[in-house]
């Protein structure tokens, strides 16, 4: 698929979960090339009047809304959000369990979702997978302070650790100020399990496991559109 193909879907996926905002509602904005479309599609409708106002998971997100004129607020003043409207690196058929994090804002975007009535996914069809880590590698946020030994404690998970990095080398930092342990597993047989062993794991701030959190997927494909439902 060409990259303007792979867009047209992102975008198709995008337009189908904006056209369901209505007035009043609090949103939580997602980060990565899929949400920023979304959000350039909710720019589009606040500015023929829709009336909503838009939690950011990244400070990049904060400044594209702020320049499309959404009026953007915090969870300390909206602690509970209508939807949050996000990308994923992969979607797991039927249980919709996600990797997110590709972008690195997996930490505020796990905390936006949790705060979120509704946690609607949009991506195009290479996203799903029968089994996550089938393509991706799980981000683990974790604290710059002793992070090798963390990566140590993450290889006994069975994990294959990178160091996130930047073009320059030097070690990517979240907007949280961590940095991002990329985890290799291959296909996770028990996503379930890991969830508890890297919750439990110390150093790591978060990671970019999400299960039973999407509610809704919407999936753009050569077929269209089709939305999968979560719990
Ligand atoms: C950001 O940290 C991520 O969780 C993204 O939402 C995810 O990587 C999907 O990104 P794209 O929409 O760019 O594929």
């Amino acid at each position: 698929m060409t990259p303007s193909a792979i867009d047209a879907l992102k975008r198709e996926a995008a337009e189908s979960a904006v056209k369901k905002l209505a007035d009043g509602m609090v949103i939580g904005l997602g980060s990565g090339t899929t949400s920023e479309i979304a959000i350039d599609e909710i720019g589009k409708r606040v500015k023929e009047g829709l009336r909503i106002i838009g939690v950011p998971t990244s400070e990049r997100v904060a400044g594209l809304a702020r320049n499309l004129g959404i009026p953007l607020s915090t969870l300390a003043e909206h602690p509970r959000l209508d939807v949050a409207i996000d990308g994923a690196d992969e979607v797991e058929i039927g249980t919709l369990h996600l990797i997110k994090g590709g972008g690195g804002n997996l930490l505020r975007e796990k905390i936006v979702a949790a705060s979120s009535a509704r946690f609607v996914i949009i991506a195009d069809e290479r996203k799903l997978v029968t089994r996550l880590g089938s393509h991706w590698k799980v981000p683990v946020e974790v604290a710059p302070f002793g992070w090798q030994a963390t990566a140590e404690r993450l290889r006994q998970t069975g994990a294959e650790p990178a160091l996130r990095l930047r073009e320059n080398g030097e070690a990517y930092v979240t907007d949280g100020g961590h940095y991002i342990l990329d985890c290799q597993y291959g296909p996770i047989r028990d996503p379930v399990g890991l969830t508890a062993r890297l919750d439990g794991t110390v150093g790591v701030m978060e990671h970019g496991l999400f299960l039973g959190m999407a509610n809704e997927a919407v999936i753009a494909g050569a077929d269209g559109v089709k939305v999968y439902r979560g719990s």
